[in-house]
């Protein structure tokens, strides 16, 4: 294994054997408020949504987590088993692996073999600032070809390069790099935290660029820095298992950054939200706050590790969860989602 594949073998398995989640998951401080006469049926709920001119039959996105070694394929193909059965999105995890090493990209294209009916790829956004604009959009179009991608996701993870040993910590030129490469792709451009949020300044800024939406990926769920903090526990590197600890909890809480990003945007571009999402209920939740879609991942990566069958039973459930909510507070339609009454302590 080279030392990328190593990496993401090891983001994975620190993922599945550890408790890797923030302190708090903030979407315990959201409560919807129940409507004892909702005046709905709930088999007559229309679930379906449409996001970046794609519709999905529910609004939940599979988040992008991994690819780049050999065990990520069979957890790519059953969350792609699972996104096709059920009609939803999903995204992969960074591409650069397969870019710097080819014989890796079937652990990512396995997932072009499903009619799933919005893909998203991946990079990091330091990345596209190390390549150049012309380098970037060389690369981009091959992640997207890889794997037929309808939107193509730049990731800012400045909190893991910031703690990570062999983090990249150069934000300098990035927002100018997204930038011109949201103007310059042909393919829509997704701006995605990965655990720290974005703030109402960042997204003001990110919507005067021709970026098509943004994941906010938002603290509460999993965190990197405890990821990092694990690895550098197996190393018994002590500086940076100390600097995972510190900042264990840093972030934006994901609930208030939809509020933040949506305020910024004048609710005009789409949001997903990502981070700390565990059932239907949350994804419920995050709809209720604004967001378009909401986006799991850790939720669905043990079963993804595990069969197909673990991956759609747990999809289902969170599908069959944001059913009985869409019912409890009288929403036969997604985008009625946003009217109903939120109580927020955050
Ligand atoms: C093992 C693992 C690897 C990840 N790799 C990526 C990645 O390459 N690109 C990315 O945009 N997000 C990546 N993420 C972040 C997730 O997409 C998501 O934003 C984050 O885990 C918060 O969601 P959660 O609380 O549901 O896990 C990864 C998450 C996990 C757990």
């Amino acid at each position: 294994m080279n030392q990328t594949e190593s990496r993401k073998d090891e983001h994975v398995r620190v993922t599945l054997e550890k408790d890797v989640a923030a302190e708090h998951n903030y979407w315990d401080d959201v409560k919807l408020i129940h409507n004892a006469l909702p005046e709905i049926n709930k088999s007559d709920i229309d679930f379906s949504t449409q996001l970046f001119g794609k519709k999905l039959d529910a609004p939940l996105i599979i988040a992008g987590m991994t690819g780049g070694y050999d065990k990520a394929k069979k957890i790519n193909e059953n969350l792609a088993i699972a996104a096709e059965k059920y009609q939803i999105g999903m995204g992969v995890g960074s591409q650069r692996a397969a870019l710097e090493h080819p014989e890796q990209i079937d652990t990512y294209s396995v997932i072009k073999d499903y009619d799933i009916p919005l893909r998203f790829a991946n990079i990091g956004a330091s990345q596209i600032v190390l390549w150049g604009h012309k380098k970037s959009l060389e690369n981009a179009q091959k992640m997207i070809d890889m794997i037929d991608a309808h939107v193509f996701i730049v990731c800012l993870n400045f909190l893991q390069e910031a703690i990570q040993s062999e983090g990249e910590a150069n934000a300098k030129g990035c927002f100018n790099a997204v930038k011109k490469l949201g103007e310059d792709l042909g393919t829509p451009i997704v701006v995605k935290e990965s655990g720290a949020g974005i703030s109402y300044d960042v997204a003001e800024r990110l919507s005067k660029t021709k970026i098509a939406g943004i994941d906010v990926g938002g603290a509460g769920g999993t965190s990197f820095a405890a990821i990092e903090h694990f690895r550098a526990k197996m190393i018994d590197d002590k500086l940076h298992e100390r600097g995972g600890k510190t900042f264990w909890n840093w972030g934006i809480p994901t609930p208030a950054s939809i509020l933040e990003v949506g305020e910024a945007t004048d609710w005009k571009l789409p949001i997903i939200a990502t981070g700390g999402i565990r059932n239907g209920l949350d994804a419920a939740k995050s709809l209720a706050l604004g967001a378009n879609c909401a986006g799991v991942a850790h939720a669905l990566l043990k079963p993804a590790s595990k069969s197909k069958d673990a991956t759609i039973s747990e999809v289902d459930a969170i599908i069959k969860e944001i059913r009985a909510v869409m019912f409890l507070v009288g929403a036969d339609k997604v985008s009625k989602m946003m009217d109903v009454g939120v109580d927020l302590w955050i």
